[in-house]
């Protein structure tokens, strides 16, 4: 029974929603979703033409500041981003300390970090010059440290990034070069990863950029609070889904099962089996996301004459679900997961690096919640409440009466 008087405050009475299903924590002018059409805005701008039309770069831009940034502003962006790419040399020593079996989201979490030992980013809201150095500089180094904590796991030599190349053909230059060995991008393979990076730019108050704007309410620095979205998202329910999208299909392909066959496993639910990459809080119709994601790994497998099994029992299993009662009555679609590590499959990502390459995406979104919270005069602190179930009182007990 629930002792109504503890949901009484000073303020008045407390709202009990377990996993925040129906609160809104803040205003925010940065993402709209309408969850029953699958529509995603950026700033207004609808997600379909910026996957196909907008740079990461550009998109960032648009996430932290508002709107799109002129030729001069954009230039500006890639200059600073350009020059913020090398670590520090002593930051470089920390890839040696970490375990080679590290896990890359602990590798870039702990570097994020670490960035705050070297500088304490100092923003006055409002000053937008200061906050864009600092965007940039974390979001380029973002960059380098995941490819740096790959070639360090592979136990390669870290490849520098160059100053003649843009944001995600510097990244794959840097993941995949080797001493004398340099890694050209084709054209599909840069579009299609500038495509993943928009299309994971921000997604409003989910668990990551939520933790983001819990631990920047305390006034913490823009790097600290981006670390904890990094440990945020690493979870198999948020980013960490990417993962086991691509494990679910590789234990199909190995264990012979069919997609009816993997459903009815997932229906059963003795064994808590879930069909990853489907269902989402707020997609009730579909996700407009997986929908692109969909016809571009077609595209680019497409373009580079290559295969690949597990698109089609992807496509297979998403169909099949489609028609099955069970997941229409859920209202469980298809979400941004599902087909995203198809793509960086045919990229050459390895797997491991999967949920890193969702942080890289999701950094600006993180950042312009960081910046949308810092710049507000009224805000207050995050502190919600809670509905106490323990002991009323209880008493201390002697150690030796115990
Ligand atoms: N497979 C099977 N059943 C599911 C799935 C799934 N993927 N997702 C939800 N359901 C079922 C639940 O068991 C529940 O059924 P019930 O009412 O009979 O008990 C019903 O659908 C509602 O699901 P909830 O868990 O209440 O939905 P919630 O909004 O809390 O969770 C979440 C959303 C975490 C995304 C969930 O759908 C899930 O675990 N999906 C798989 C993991 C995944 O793909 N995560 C990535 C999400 S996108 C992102 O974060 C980037």
């Amino acid at each position: 029974a629930i002792d109504i008087s503890s949901l009484r405050s000073q303020t008045g009475m407390i709202t009990l929603d377990e996993g925040y299903v129906n609160t809104g924590s803040c205003r925010s002018a940065i993402t709209y979703i309408d969850g029953d059409k699958g529509i995603l805005r950026y700033r207004g701008i609808p997600i379909e033409q910026l996957a196909e039309r907008s740079s990461f770069v550009e998109t960032s831009f648009l996430l932290i500041f508002g709107r799109l940034p002129t030729r001069e502003e954009r230039e500006h962006l890639t200059d600073l981003l350009t020059e913020s790419s090398p670590l520090h040399e002593s930051m470089m020593k920390h890839f040696d300390a970490f375990p080679t079996s590290s896990h890359p989201m602990a590798i870039m979490s702990a570097m994020i970090n670490s960035l705050s030992t070297h500088e304490r980013p100092k923003i006055e809201p409002g000053d937008d010059q200061t906050l864009l150095m600092y965007a940039a500089r974390l979001m380029s180094k973002v960059r380098t440290i995941a490819a740096a904590s790959y070639k360090s796991s592979i136990g390669e030599p870290i490849m520098y990034p160059r100053h003649d190349l843009k944001y995600v053909d510097n990244f794959l230059h840097m993941m995949f070069s080797q001493p004398y060995r340099l890694y050209e991008a084709s054209p599909e393979v840069s579009h299609a990863l500038n495509m993943f990076l928009v299309l994971h730019a921000d997604h409003e108050q989910n668990c990551s950029t939520s933790t983001v704007r819990m631990v920047a309410s305390g006034e913490a620095n823009l790097y600290a609070s981006c670390s904890a979205g990094v440990v945020a998202l690493w979870g198999p329910k948020h980013g960490g889904a990417n993962v086991e999208v691509v494990q679910m299909l590789q234990r199909m392909r190995r264990e012979g099962l069919t997609p009816r066959q993997f459903l009815n496993e997932v229906k059963d639910r003795s064994n808590n089996v879930k069909l990853m990459g489907f269902g989402h809080r707020v997609y009730k119709n579909f996700d407009p996301r997986a929908k692109i994601l969909r016809e571009a790994a077609e595209r680019l497998l497409n373009s580079l004459k290559t295969q690949d099994p597990l698109l089609g029992l992807a496509q297979e299993l998403a169909d099949e679900a489609l028609r099955d009662d069970y997941f229409v009555e859920r209202k469980l679609y298809p979400n941004v997961d599902f087909y995203s590590g198809i793509i960086l499959r045919a990229i050459g990502i390895p797997l491991n690096m999967y949920t890193v390459m969702f942080a890289m995406g999701r950094m600006p979104g993180w950042i312009a919640n960081w910046k949308e919270l810092h710049d507000e005069p009224t805000q207050r602190i995050y502190r919600p409440r809670q509905l106490y179930v323990g002991n009323p009182l209880s008493e201390w007990v002697p150690r030796h009466q115990r």
